[in-house]
């Protein structure tokens, strides 16, 4: 595990960027994953700008990302498909058919997880996967539990992170209960990962899965055991290492 430590976001976005623009520039036809949340929004930005001055072009790369809410439609403005075109595929070069994101409104559910994990197998892998971490280390949406999950499943909610994720909602009634997620195994097999955090809020997480055991109770921790990841953090995410 490499790990970078950047005065402010700004410079952390844009090294982020610059490691997915080295992968397509070294492979056009790269499979990339992604994830969304507020942290990933600098590297979009970052990488739209390397689309408009011509150095990242996206017209063969592939891409699969993290997760998605169930029983939440494409349209939805919580969607995390939504907020992928919203943030970085209508404003680069990507193909409609080269991106996929799990269907939540999939009637069998499982067939969809299997579908899921199959397509990104058929892909070749995931070449580089863009991770954040959130308050309780869940990395995509693998939260805190008795044992590290393998591939893309259906996964419950815990408290902190409705609790976490109701600032998007209206109320915290309408934060759906439930997600489709890479499981742990699923992003332990991309070939390689960047995992971004930043502000002073993830700082004691951070510590406990850069620093302290690695325990399925911090799901986070299990990157130690990757051969791959390279770790950006702003300098008040990396103040309590
Ligand atoms: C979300 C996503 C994660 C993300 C995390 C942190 O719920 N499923 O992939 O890393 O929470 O979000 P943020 O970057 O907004 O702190």
């Amino acid at each position: 595990m490499t790990i970078h430590i950047y005065k402010d976001v700004d410079t952390q976005s844009q090294a982020a960027a610059g490691l997915f623009a080295a992968q397509i520039l070294q492979k056009p036809d790269c499979v990339l994953g992604f994830a969304t949340g507020s942290t990933p929004l600098g590297t979009y930005a970052a990488l739209i700008d390397l689309y408009k001055r011509g150095i990242a072009d996206f017209s063969t790369v592939r891409t699969f990302n993290l997760d998605e809410y169930v029983g939440m439609s494409r349209t939805h403005e919580q969607s995390y498909y939504r907020f992928m075109v919203e943030n970085l595929f209508d404003q680069v070069n990507i193909p409609k058919d080269n991106y996929r994101l799990p269907d939540g409104m999939a009637k069998d559910l499982n067939a969809e997880c299997a579908g899921y994990e199959r397509a990104i197998d058929d892909a070749g892998g995931i070449d580089l996967l863009l991770l954040g971490i959130g308050l309780n280390s869940h990395i995509g949406f693998n939260e805190p539990e008795a044992r590290f999950s393998d591939g893309t499943h259906v996964v419950d909610l815990t408290e902190s992170t409705i609790e976490a994720n109701k600032r998007f909602f209206a109320t915290a009634s309408e934060v759906p209960r439930q997600a489709i997620s890479m499981g742990i195994g699923s992003i332990m097999r991309a070939r390689a990962i960047a995992l971004v955090i930043n502000g002073a809020a993830k700082a004691d997480i951070t510590k406990q899965a850069l620093q302290g055991p690695v325990v399925p109770d911090v799901p986070g921790s299990i990157l130690r055991f990757h051969p791959n990841v390279t770790v950006l953090l702003d300098e008040a995410a990396a103040s309590k290492l």
